[in-house]
């Protein structure tokens, strides 16, 4: 491996820096009194976060109209940069009602703390159906993302926006790593390639086996789980932190893995995710992005290589990031080992597979998934937390 590797470029070119300087900071604080508000919700926050770290980049604000709409309908922005989830602050009518274009808007947290400065250049009116049935590929509500559009206000305020100031994550500070750190970290240990790995899952042996097949054939893995928002019956990611870090000690080269937090918030978009997800990595330095079975998927809105399959809509260098694509993974009785049916000769009868719920169902039980499913530490692990939850 050489000392000198060449980083990847960020998406749109440059790594965006919305944090608000010493100077910035100092002018927002004194003018803290005189401006209205607008609070963010927990998605919205990580948002905000996540543009002025530069994981969204290119995008240094919320959404306007241009670009929110040819992300809906073209997934991209109004330059024709690939673009897939609409990044937006939306309100209700009171809320927007009296601010005014041109102004400053804070922005604080659900606890009333300044975090943020918006300079407000548009209001406008959007087409939630629309935005569902184009994003989400559904207007179900009861698909999880499609149910924060129709919960939202009917308004999005756009512009540029400051972060006032970075905060530790509360439970995961020495995990919190920003795509200037990482890309810096990847530099260091001269990894040329670098495989980003999303989950919100306690990882389980499938995951393990298309992260080390990936790492076969890359320099080094960037474990990168989200903890920003996630639906109610995930597990949570304190309990699911515990487990990657077991992953990391007993069963990975911990030379050959960074393990860190992505701070943004699930949308359940399948394929539309998928891109998403993987331009984010591409921030952080990731060359390659893992894409398994139902990447971001949520009950049976997408088939199972939707999120595969989404990635030849786009000219390879305008994502800039290369897909590794897995197929659905299982311990194979046959051969006694991990699997897919690529490489399997396998009967259905001689895989292991297990849903979630069924995982869930066994941990309130007390019951510990079989190895063949769950490296045993991990089991143990979540047996312990998930027990009559
Ligand atoms: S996700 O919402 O973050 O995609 P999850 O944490 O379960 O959910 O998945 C993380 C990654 O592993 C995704 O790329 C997903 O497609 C992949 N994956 C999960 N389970 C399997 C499996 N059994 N076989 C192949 N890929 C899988």
């Amino acid at each position: 491996m050489t000392q000198h590797a060449q980083a990847i470029a960020p998406h749109g070119g440059k790594l965006i820096n919305r944090l608000a300087t010493a100077t910035e900071r100092q002018e927002f604080l004194e003018q803290a009194e005189n401006l209205a508000r607008v609070q963010l919700d927990e998605r919205a926050l990580s948002d905000l976060v996540m543009i002025a770290i530069g994981g969204f980049s290119p995008l240094t604000g919320f959404m306007e109209q241009a670009d929110y709409e040819t992300v809906v309908t073209d997934m991209r922005l109004a330059n024709g940069t690939p673009w897939s989830i609409p990044v937006t602050l939306s309100v209700t009518e009171t809320i927007a009602d009296p601010l005014k274009e041109g102004s400053w808007v804070r922005l604080d947290d659900q606890t009333g703390r300044f975090v943020g400065v918006l300079e407000l250049t548009q209001k406008y009116r959007y087409n939630k159906n629309h935005e569902a049935v184009n994003v989400y590929r559904t207007d179900d509500e009861k698909h999880p993302g499609v149910a924060v559009v129709h919960g939202q206000g009917p308004i999005n305020l756009a512009g540029p926006v400051w972060l006032m100031q970075r905060d530790e994550h509360p439970l995961f500070p020495s995990y919190q790593v920003d795509p200037v750190v990482s890309r810096s970290q990847f530099q260091e240990r001269g990894w040329q390639t670098v495989v980003g790995f999303q989950t919100r899952n306690p990882i389980h042996r499938a995951h393990e086996y298309i992260i080390k097949c990936a790492l076969e054939t890359v320099d080094g893995l960037f474990l990168h789980p989200l903890v920003g928002a996630t639906k109610s019956d995930d597990i949570p990611a304190d309990v699911r932190m515990r487990c990657y870090e077991i992953m990391v000690e007993n069963y990975f080269p911990q030379e050959r893995v960074i393990l860190a937090i992505n701070p943004s918030a699930m949308r359940y978009a399948g394929p539309r995710e998928a891109i998403f997800h993987a331009l984010i990595r591409k921030n952080y330095g990731c060359t390659h992005f893992i894409v398994g079975r139902d990447h971001a998927g949520v009950g049976d809105y997408y088939g199972t290589y939707d999120a595969q399959e989404i990635f030849s809509e786009f000219e390879p260098a305008e994502l800039g990031i290369t897909p590794m694509k897995f197929e659905h993974a299982f311990y194979c009785k046959r051969t006694e080992g991990m699997a897919t049916s690529k490489t399997s000769p396998s009967t259905p009868e001689e895989r292991i597979h297990l849903s979630g719920t069924k995982v869930r169902e066994l941990l309130r039980n007390g019951e510990l998934p079989p190895p063949e499913f769950s490296r045993p530490l991990v089991a143990t692990e979540l047996a312990r937390v998930m027990k009559g939850s």
